[in-house]
């Protein structure tokens, strides 16, 4: 079996922001077909590595390949050329322009010749109604503002947006942090549709519940270093969880609160004793927030 040519590769990127070192030595890659989670808590270098690799920053070190060949992108117009689709954390999106505005922007189609062209709104509305439909959002009024939709509904606005203009890599920055379980499911379903389609997809996000049905390779990062990347035959939910920081935290949180679920079941037992106790102690008391409710 040939090995695939990635459709992106980074190699031993770094990235530094006057003496704040964001990345250091990062490696990743993703091909077609595959979807590569990047995870790792707040302040890790998520949304600085695809920054760096969507042409928003420049890498301080190391270089980047796509398809094969060393590239640099100037800025995320050259990225989204070479058919790298971003969806950024902090969506770019105009809150009271209609949603086929912000489908569109910046490549509204167009009708008739100069000096009587002017943009296809009829077919805008169209495309921006049936591309939703695609993943399963009904908008009713594809004129109404971007603003009036939630924001996965958003998020969707953006994927649907990338997918739409024919991208060959599609990287999402949290798409599913801020949403419910029924959106972040319909957000989810759309990363395993691109990657059916043959997409490369590079998936941000701090939640390896998310991340570990839909990724075929796991990238932890932490404090700006890459912890290693795995294929999902060889790391379990829990090892991705453990690896991530918090994993070592989360556990001595769940000592705690076995600690305090033990002390409340005591407590409870002995109840009715205790809470008399309790009213006559603050009774007899005047308690700092006793205090301060007379004061005001
Ligand atoms: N433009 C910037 N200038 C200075 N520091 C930055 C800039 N962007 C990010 N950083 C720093 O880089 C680190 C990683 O941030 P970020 O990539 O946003 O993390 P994540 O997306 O994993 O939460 C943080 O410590 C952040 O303060
Ligand atoms: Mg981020």
């Amino acid at each position: 079996m040939t090995t695939p040519t990635p459709m992106i590769e980074m190699h031993h990127v770094g990235k530094r922001f006057g003496s704040v070192i964001a990345l250091s030595d990062i490696s990743v890659k993703v091909c077609s077909g595959e979807v590569m989670c990047l995870l790792g808590d707040n302040g890790a270098g998520k949304s600085t590595l695809i920054k760096t690799l969507s042409g928003v920053h420049k890498p301080s070190e190391g270089e980047m390949h796509v398809e094969g060949k060393p590239t640099r992108f100037r800025n995320p117009a050259a990225a989204l050329d070479a058919g790298i689709a971003t969806v950024f954390q902090d969506l770019a999106m105009i809150p009271l322009m209609s949603i086929t505005r912000n489908f569109f922007m910046g490549r509204e189609p167009t009708v008739g010749w100069w000096p009587f062209k002017h943009i296809d709104w009829k077919f805008a509305d169209r495309v921006a109604h049936e591309e939703m439909a695609k993943i399963g959002i009904d908008i009713r009024d594809p004129s109404q503002p971007v603003g009036t939709l939630s924001g996965g509904e958003r998020q969707c606005v953006a994927i649907a947006r990338a997918m739409y203009f024919g991208a060959k890599v599609l990287i999402l920055d949290e798409p599913t942090s801020a949403l419910g379980v029924k959106q972040a499911s319909v957000v989810l379903r759309y990363i395993a549709k691109a990657r059916a389609d043959g997409l490369a997809v590079i998936f941000i996000t701090h939640n390896v519940h998310h991340a570990y049905p839909v990724a075929d390779a796991f990238t932890l990062l932490k404090r700006g270093t890459s912890l290693g990347t795995f294929r999902k035959s060889e790391i379990s939910r829990e090892e991705v969880l453990n690896m991530m920081a918090g994993g070592a935290e989360l556990e001595s949180l769940d000592a705690e609160l076995a600690e305090f679920q033990r002390n409340d079941s005591e407590k409870a037992s002995s109840a009715p004793a205790a809470s008399t106790a309790t009213l006559a102690a603050n009774q007899g008391h005047s308690s700092p927030q006793a205090r301060l409710g007379t004061g005001l």
